[in-house]
């Protein structure tokens, strides 16, 4: 949840540490906005620190008004509150007792309140109330009693501390290192010319360096500006590869958008068709991807789809295309309720888990445990160099770009995508489609990025639509078949986003509860399927809108071009392009998607930045 960044850099590059961490914690500020801080060595062994309650901003005014000493070593972060408020107090970074050792963290120690009982008795005097500050005496004092290596202190606390970590530390004896340590927390390193860096993802370096390395889960690294060596838990020396991010640092920038949600929601039609793109050819799937996992795709009887929140709306999506077309039976489950639930898995369960960050602590959790449990794990991720990959079995990447309002939108669109293709490659191996009707699919599939294009040409009518709205208190979506998720979806942006009471349900659910809650003036968004839907979900979805028209509800209808038949009965027709009825969820989402958007900017919300929220939620 916290965004953390570490930077050494070697004499010739000049003093810069704070510049390169206040760059990096923007572009990670995403990740926590509610306090930042900096410490800094520089060349005479002297730390600095500074670090200020709210957002990013009243750190960067703090330290044009009184700069920093600055140097060429150095740690910065961005908090979101877990123990403690957001006090400048409970800002990171934390200083050891000594002053001479400052130290950040993402995560949650679970056994600080033993420890900090053991300092207290001791007599350490706590500057926080968190759960961080712990560790940074702790290390402070392995440090002393360890005759000075940095990184053998970190090595020998982390030991002792139970939960979820990612801690850089720096201490004032050791100008040019950086040492940093995770578990079940994420930590990349950057790899410069004559300069290193640590980030919780590449977001933090990307201005500097696209070459990558991941530190794997209970490893512990060292940077220098010369050199990057990582050992594990036990002091032992790991092997690392390094990887090359697919995205550069103008793909991180708003690039002239009011905001990076608007940007991100016009890259929907390019999260599309970069994910298909190489995979979806001449009318056949290759997943080339899942080439190592081939033979166990072909024995499963049974998937289950492990995510939270956006992605596991993106999962119904998949349930509905493998059942369809790979029939094999697809269960959808959150990733914290399928951990705690004993589930019963086998080699033949293969387990599905969809993470944009590829960090989320729930999803991770239960990705390990299916994998415990001798489940085969098929990740699809949007982030290179994440955990959840790194965990499973095989992998499909979105290449939706980096994703940085905190609630996703291209990387929805980018996951159902992603999940329309397993199910056809599943379709292709298992034979349960003919090579026609993939052919058929793919060529519908491949539309879709132009499709939506189209839909965001209605952007202007939908803003118009929210700006009328941004006194409304509450809002429902009913949608059938795909349309269910795309319901779920829309209420779930409009709570996060405009902080409006929302809820989305099942159409057919209707009559069983939820129209109770339709009195006159009530919104209500149906998501209209085909008149062309084999089915014939249409004519139920129109009684549906006649049921709570009847009852006074205002209905604005998403439908396909050209349906005539829900004109009478709604009050408003936002319009989708014509697509094969799967595939109409990633046009109708898009509506959506903007709707939120536009009704939290007319109620003046921070729409990237929304409260209470992080980007990736990395504690449980
Ligand atoms: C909603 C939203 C969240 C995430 C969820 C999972 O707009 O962004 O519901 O979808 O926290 O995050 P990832 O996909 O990173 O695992």
């Amino acid at each position: 949840m916290c965004g953390i960044v570490g930077y050494v850099g070697e004499v010739g590059l000049g003093e810069r540490s704070v510049e390169v961490l206040l760059g990096g914690l923007k572009r990670l500020e995403y990740r926590g906005y509610d306090s930042a801080g900096v410490a800094v060595i520089d060349a005479d062994g002297r730390l600095d620190s500074r670090k200020k309650a709210g957002k990013l901003k009243m750190l960067i005014d703090d330290l044009e008004a009184t700069p920093l000493v600055d140097g060429r070593t150095g740690i910065g972060h961005t908090r979101w509150a877990t123990h403690g408020g957001p006090t400048d107090s409970n800002a990171h970074p934390h200083l050891a007792d000594d002053g001479r050792l400052a130290l950040i963290h993402n995560g949650i120690i679970e056994n600080f309140s033993e420890l900090k009982a053991e300092l207290v008795s001791e007599g350490v005097e706590f500057q926080s109330e968190t759960d961080s500050e712990v560790a940074a005496h702790l290390v402070a004092r392995a440090y002393r009693a360890g005759g000075g290596d940095l990184a053998e202190a970190l090595r020998m606390v982390v030991n002792t501390l139970h939960g979820a970590f990612t801690l850089l530390v720096v201490h004032a004896d050791q100008p040019g290192l950086v040492v940093g340590a995770r578990r079940n927390s994420p930590l990349v390193v950057g790899l410069g010319d004559g300069e290193n860096f640590m980030g919780s993802d590449v977001a933090a370096f990307i201005a500097h360096t696209r070459r990558a390395m991941s530190i794997g889960q209970d490893q512990l690294v060292s940077i220098r500006p010369d050199s990057v060596e990582v050992v594990d838990f036990e002091g032992r020396p790991v092997e690392t590869t390094e990887f090359e991010v697919d995205w550069d640092a103008s793909a991180a920038d708003k690039g002239g958008w009011s905001s990076f949600m608007a940007k991100e929601i016009s890259e929907e039609p390019e999260a599309v068709a970069n994910t298909l793109l190489g995979r979806a050819v001449d009318g056949a799937v290759t997943l080339t991807d899942l080439d190592g996992v081939r033979e166990q795709l072909l024995t499963v009887d049974r998937v289950i789809v492990i995510a939270c929140g956006t992605a596991a709306y993106a999962g119904i999506l998949g349930k509905y295309a493998i059942e369809q077309w790979a029939r094999i039976p697809v269960e959808v489950e959150l990733a914290h309720e399928f951990r705690y639930r004993d589930p019963v898995l086998d080699a033949r369960t293969l387990v599905v888990s969809i993470s944009q960050s590829g960090e989320t602590m729930d999803t991770l959790m239960a990705v390990k445990y299916a994998r415990e449990q001798g489940a085969q794990v098929l990740s699809i991720c949007n982030t290179q160099g994440s955990t959840i990959p790194r965990e499973s079995d095989a992998v499909i990447y979105t290449h939706a770009g980096p994703e940085v309002a905190v609630a996703s939108t291209k990387a929805f669109v980018a996951q159902g995508t992603a999940l329309f293709l397993l199910g056809l490659h599943l379709a292709t191996l298992r034979g349960t489609l003919t090579a026609e009707q993939i052919a058929e699919q793919v060529t519908d599939l491949q539309a879709i990025p132009e499709k939506i294009t189209r839909v965001l040409e209605s952007s202007d009518r939908i803003r118009t639509l929210a700006g009328w709205m941004a006194d409304t208190r509450s809002v429902l979506f009913l949608g059938r078949h795909v349309g269910y998720p795309i319901a779920l979806e829309g209420a779930l942006k409009l709570k996060e986003l405009a902080y409006i009471h929302a809820e989305g349900f099942a159409a057919g659910e209707l009559k069983h509860g939820p129209i109770a809650l339709i009195e006159p003036g009530q919104i209500v968004f149906v998501i209209v399927p085909s008149p062309r839907d084999p089915r014939s979900l249409h004519p139920k979805v129109v009684s549906n809108i006649q049921e709570i028209r009847a009852r006074g509800a205002r209905v604005i209808a998403i439908a396909e071009e050209g349906d005539a038949a829900v004109l009478p009965f709604a009050d408003e027709v936002l319009h989708i392009p014509l697509a094969a009825p799967l595939f109409e969820s990633l046009l109708a989402v898009v509506p959506l998607h903007i709707f939120g958007m536009e009704l939290a900017a007319a109620k003046g919300l921070d729409v990237d930045q929304p409260r209470n929220l992080a980007k990736s939620v990395t504690v449980e």
